[in-house]
């Protein structure tokens, strides 16, 4: 089967490791990828928001099946494109609609949704510059903290979380008045904060059914012990203790099933993966928010523990065959550690020499490659999250101390990385 795979970070080196194992996969083509994607396949220089070269690549290449890494292209309706266009058609897609991709793109789109299908979410009320008024006083009346969400895309930033409601108010007006996230913010969602703890719980549907893959907890804030600012991800731990089978048959019942079914019923084309955030309050699952996409870096944990040929997993959620299909999972921890430069979340250097990257560090350590591009022969920084070392181990202890040890041999100018991955479970 020829397959692309669209996408440039650790998410995508992870998923193109995997499905080069496959017998079906061949070739393998990565757009645009990294040097590391270009390790299991063949890196292809295309720009993922241009649908028209996608589709062109996909015809001269006779593709076979596309699978979307990053949500931007689905939000932005490729696969409407692609059903819409003869020649492509008839591709395998995985990835979601557009209408399905709201349910990350847009935060009022998927609150409704959850609202509808009764699964256990925040309480929460939607502002726009029209009911703006209003919006400032039902702050002025909220229990602290109040969860402030821009409602489009916003790379990840499109939330804060106000102990004041001064600063609550201010961040609203920023959103609604100053368009501080642009065109994403300018509807609101202002939430009930949940206090808990969260975990990152991932399925491949084929719009009806699905198939559960292993949980996955990461780790957000960028200096140890969980302080600093928001980034994309430090690190990432699977399984996750407290998602015992107890646990995780609410989350099936309550939240996967209904989500599952409300898709179904309102004829949302949605075949491919489907990412949970979940947060459990004393033990009692609530989603926080959808993805229509893998997780980055929870990918780099999850992936190495299915056994399962990933191709044939997608090629069963193309054919609607889910419901017989199961998958077969790695007992072992899996505890990847990412390296990120100097300054990381606010600025990066890009263009930074990285040595050591390609040695050989055994069967239990993998290393994933993120912002890295190749220059004169070099391995070089390209974006905040470098790379990550993702490990086997019987206990999530042991995985991490393993992936720090492989840190050792890989350095760049500025390197850093959290010491205390899954740190709550030592
Ligand atoms: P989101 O982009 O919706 O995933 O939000 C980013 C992060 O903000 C989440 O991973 C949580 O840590 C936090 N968060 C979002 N909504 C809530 C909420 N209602 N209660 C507590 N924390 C939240
Ligand atoms: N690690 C969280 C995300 O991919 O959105």
């Amino acid at each position: 089967m020829r397959i692309l795979l669209l996408g440039s970070g650790g998410r995508e080196h992870a998923l193109a490791w995997k499905l080069s194992q496959s017998v079906w996969a061949n070739p393998l083509y990565i757009a645009p990828g990294n040097p590391g994607t270009a390790q299991h396949g063949i890196n292809v220089d295309l720009d993922i928001t241009e649908f028209h070269s996608i589709g062109k690549f996909c015809i001269k290449e006779k593709i076979e099946m596309i699978v979307v890494g990053p949500e931007e292209p689905l939000v932005n309706g490729l696969y409407d494109y692609f059903k819409s266009n003869e020649g492509l058609k008839k591709i395998y897609f995985i990835g979601p609609s557009r209408k399905g991709a709201l349910l990350e793109g847009s935060k009022a789109f998927a609150k409704e949704f959850m609202q509808r299908h009764h699964i256990p979410t925040a309480a929460y009320r939607e502002f726009t510059i029209n009911n703006y008024e209003e919006g400032i006083k039902y702050l002025k009346e909220h229990a602290l903290p109040i969860v402030i969400k821009a409602d489009g895309l916003a790379g990840g930033k499109g939330v804060a979380i106000c102990t004041h409601h001064l600063e609550a108010i201010a961040e609203f007006e920023l959103m609604i008045q100053e368009a501080k996230f642009g065109e994403a913010g300018k509807k609101v969602v202002v939430e009930e904060f949940l206090k808990g703890i969260e975990l990152s719980v991932f399925v491949i549907t084929d719009g009806k059914n699905y198939l559960l893959l292993p949980e996955a907890k990461d780790y957000k804030r960028a200096r140890e012990g969980d302080t600093g600012l928001n980034t994309g991800g430090m690190g990432a731990v699977s399984p996750v203790p407290f998602a015992t089978p107890d646990f995780m048959h609410k989350v099936e019942e309550r939240i996967i099933r209904p989500t599952i079914a409300g898709l179904d019923k309102e004829k949302i084309d949605y075949v491919g993966f489907l990412f949970f955030g979940l947060i459990s309050v004393q033990g009692e699952p609530y989603i926080i928010e959808y993805n229509c996409r893998m997780g980055d870096p929870e990918t780099e944990v999850i992936i190495p523990r299915l056994e399962s040929d990933l191709v044939g997993l997608l090629i069963a959620a193309t054919q609607h065959e889910l419901k017989k299909t199961q998958i077969r999972v790695d007992k072992r921890s899996v505890a990847t550690v990412m390296a990120v430069c100097r300054g990381y979340p606010i600025t990066y250097q890009k263009g930074l020499v990285i040595t050591g990257l390609e040695e050989k560090f055994g069967k239990q350590s993998l290393v994933f490659q993120a912002g890295t591009a190749k220059q004169d022969g070099n391995i070089v920084t390209k974006g905040g999250r470098v790379f990550c070392v993702s490990s086997y181990a019987d206990t999530i202890t042991e995985a991490v101390n393993t992936s720090l040890d492989v840190m050792e041999y890989i350095d760049f100018d500025g390197m850093n990385y959290r010491t205390d991955i899954g740190f709550e479970f030592k």
